[in-house]
């Protein structure tokens, strides 16, 4: 997908966000990497994040936004955000009591430029030590996970719609339902409301960017994973735009599971899944079920993609302990491999490739491990125990694009 106002031979600009903690960290590896690939773009730095929220009262700054609504494209590192007291008790002493609210820019970002649609391959590499493995027989068998999860990004339960004790006019609204019969004795102060709401729109979004991709990258079946079953109205509406959508793609398969049976075959038969479709929620929990199939988070990528703007980042946090590390540790890959969707995006697939196999090569070789690759608790000695640091990585994935 190339997004309006980007033309492939242009120089691309990239808006690049590391954010807080070890965004800083991974986020200049990730841009070592596209340029040894030989991606022609500029960057221009972005802020974003904490620090951010306490010297200002904004984590998102406005010119963080009207670089992304003229450029289009973004790599972020990651955030850290902190619960409302927190926020609260860290802004800077000049902006307390000033009306300042604390909002997850990430959030806030989707919202602006509705990211609607979320993908997170989770797709495991041959030698990585973090493989999931299953018992067969008297051995072990290493199923070859390749999922695309497709999650749409900004409805369902995380729309923000909802309360504890319920206003008058929303809790008569509701009592015209015969179910809410059930809790006609609950207190308001003792009653909680979170509003999951799909709209056909993003329903239809989200599925045709799955089957997109199944066709693209020779996926032979897409799921639909909710649980129509029970949730008839959302789920049910997911479901029925995926069935009317997969007349258009006779070569991919429809497949539909509901989320909990989806979570217990997680481990039993991963391998037999392709490209899985789902809400807000449900998309979060079943992407971190695979992502912990194909190495957790060192590895799990995704981007968030609007009709104009995408942006690019690992699914980890801001590890903030992690941060101050010298040399650091983490592990740059979910990043790099962040930055490759990036590259799939703005049609430089080739180069996606070519990092994605230097990647691949690494790790079937397994000379070069970081700390999460060998399990070891991070701290500043895993590099005398047998880790590469953070760079040490990204050196040999470099070295194999040469
Ligand atoms: P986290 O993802 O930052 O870290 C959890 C643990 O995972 C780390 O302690 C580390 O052991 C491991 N880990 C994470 N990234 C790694 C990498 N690249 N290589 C190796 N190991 C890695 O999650 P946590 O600790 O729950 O949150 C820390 C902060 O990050 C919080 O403020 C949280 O709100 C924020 N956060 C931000 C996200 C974002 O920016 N998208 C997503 C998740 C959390
Ligand atoms: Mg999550």
């Amino acid at each position: 997908m190339i997004p309006q106002g980007v033309h492939r031979m242009k120089r691309r600009t990239v808006v690049v966000m590391p954010g807080d903690g070890i965004g800083n960290v991974v986020l200049p590896q990730a841009l070592r990497v596209l340029e040894a690939v030989g991606f022609d773009a500029e960057y221009l730095h972005a802020d974003i994040g904490w620090k951010h929220w306490v010297d200002h009262g904004n984590p998102l700054p406005e010119r963080t936004v009207e670089l992304l609504r003229e450029h289009k494209l973004g790599l972020f590192g990651a955030i850290t955000s902190k619960p409302k007291t927190k926020a609260a008790e860290e802004l800077s002493p000049k902006l307390r009591d000033r009306g300042f609210v604390y909002y997850s820019p990430i959030v806030k970002m989707r919202q602006l430029f509705d990211l609607d649609v979320c993908i997170r391959p989770c797709r495991a590499f041959p030698g990585n030590p973090l493989n999931f493995i299953r018992r067969k027989g008297d051995g072990f068998e290493e199923p070859r996970v390749d999922v695309v999860v497709f999650r749409q990004n900004t409805e369902g339960l995380y729309s923000g719609v909802e309360w504890t004790d319920p206003p008058k006019q929303v809790r008569e609204a509701l009592e015209t339902h015969p179910n809410m019969k059930a809790f006609a004795g609950v207190e308001g102060a003792d009653l909680a409301v979170s509003c999951r709401i799909f709209t056909r729109q993003a329903c239809r979004r989200i599925v045709r960017a799955a089957f997109d991709h199944a066709v693209k990258f020779g996926y032979k079946s897409v799921t639909v994973c909710e649980k129509p079953n029970v949730i008839r109205e959302t789920s049910g509406m997911m479901e029925e735009e995926a069935r009317k959508t997969s007349e258009d793609y006779p070569d991919v398969a429809l497949w539909s599971t509901n989320i909990d049976a989806q979570m217990m075959w997680l481990t039993k038969n991963p391998e037999d899944y392709g490209v899985i479709v789902a809400g807000n929620m449900f998309g979060d929990i079943i992407s971190d079920g695979f992502a912990g199939l194909v190495g957790g988070l060192g590895f799990a990528c995704s981007a968030n993609v609007g009709r104009e703007v995408a942006v690019f980042e690992p699914t980890h946090g801001s590890a903030p302990k992690y941060e101050k590390l010298t040399p650091p540790i983490v592990n740059p890959i979910a990043m790099i491999l962040s930055a490759c969707m990036m590259l799939d995006h703005v049609g430089e697939t080739d180069k996606a490739e070519r990092v994605r196999k230097a990647i691949a090569e690494v790790i079937a070789e397994g000379k070069t491990r970081t700390y999460d690759m060998l399990r070891l608790p991070g701290g500043p000695d895993v590099l005398r125990k047998g880790a590469a640091s953070t760079e040490q990585m990204t050196d040999v994935v470099i070295d194999k694009l040469q």
